[in-house]
């Protein structure tokens, strides 16, 4: 009698066992792009580092990878028998194509793409974490598609958005798939809704009106912040890191209980509902 086989892809099996060593995964999505996905994915990995978790950031943007630029990671990954161990920055464990690539193109097409990020989830040796943050890139394309097939179980939602009508049509498609796909949302940010030196000025929010529509929570709104921006040029995280723009997601992430959450939480526990 032969066995049968659900899968011929090997690297489901080696996916499969690295996922039970993380407890729970974070997409940074949209579907729009420059809304500051890759800043936020950044800052809150730090920042979750720095509340003393072990994370990883996995950033899947296979075009325009930047969380190596973001961490000011000039090193190649290192290898031991069991995989790719992703450099450690700010306490993060940072995996992005950007340290591969080291300034050249990238052209992959949508096959190429979606073996890359089965290859950087099957190769890469993360450990035990608290949280796996990954980055997502603009579109609703293959690697958001692919993330959703192989992670979808484990993985739930921060979509971000600009408080533009324009971003905000947009996003709202995203978070129509990640809902049919059962991917739960934690919760809408809204990114550069006013300016950190001039503080708010308005009451309710695009994105909080977004969040009532889909029933699901707003966690709030960051500041347009040249100094984040600059911190993020220059390549110093322990900078952005003392910006408004990551003092305000921080006391927004709190204010979530995203911390409290999971710091109770067992392994393999599943998704937060
Ligand atoms: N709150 C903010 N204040 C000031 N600048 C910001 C802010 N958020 C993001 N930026 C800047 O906006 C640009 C786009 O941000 P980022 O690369 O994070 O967006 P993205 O959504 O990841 O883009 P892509 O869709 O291309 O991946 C970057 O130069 C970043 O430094
Ligand atoms: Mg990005």
């Amino acid at each position: 009698m032969y066995k049968s086989y659900t899968s011929l892809d090997f690297r489901e099996g080696m996916i499969k066992k690295r996922l039970e060593r993380i407890k729970k995964i974070i997409l940074i999505t949209s579907g729009k792009g420059g809304v500051g996905k890759s800043t936020v994915a950044a800052t809150m990995a730090a920042l979750t580092a720095k509340e003393g978790m072990s994370v990883g950031l996995l950033d899947t943007d296979v075009h325009g990878p930047s969380s190596a630029f973001i961490f000011g990671i000039r090193s190649l990954p290192k290898e031991d028998r069991h995989g790719l161990l992703p450099p450690i920055s700010n306490g993060v464990k940072v995996m992005s194509l950007d340290l591969f690539a080291t300034g050249k193109p990238i052209p992959v097409s949508g096959k190429g793409a979606r073996q890359i990020i089965k290859e950087l989830l099957a190769l890469t040796e993360w450990g035990n974490l608290d949280f796996l943050i990954v980055d997502t890139p603009p579109g609703t394309g293959d690697v958001l598609l692919t993330l959703i097939n192989v992670l979808g179980k484990k993985a739930f939602s921060i979509v971000v958005t600009l408080p533009t009508s324009l971003s905000i049509s947009v996003v709202r498609r995203t978070i129509e798939l990640l809902l049919t796909s059962q991917i739960p949302i934690f919760g809408v940010l809204e990114n550069m809704s006013y300016r950190a030196d001039v503080g708010k000025s308005h009451s309710q929010s695009r994105g909080e009106l977004l969040a009532l529509e889909f029933g699901v929570k707003f966690l709030g709104e960051l500041p347009i912040d040249y100094k984040a921006s600059e911190a993020i040029d220059a390549r110093d995280m322990p900078s952005l890191l003392k910006t408004d723009f990551a003092k305000t997601l921080l006391t927004l992430l709190e204010k979530s209980k995203l911390f409290n959450y999971n710091k109770t939480q067992k392994l393999n526990d599943g998704p937060i509902q």
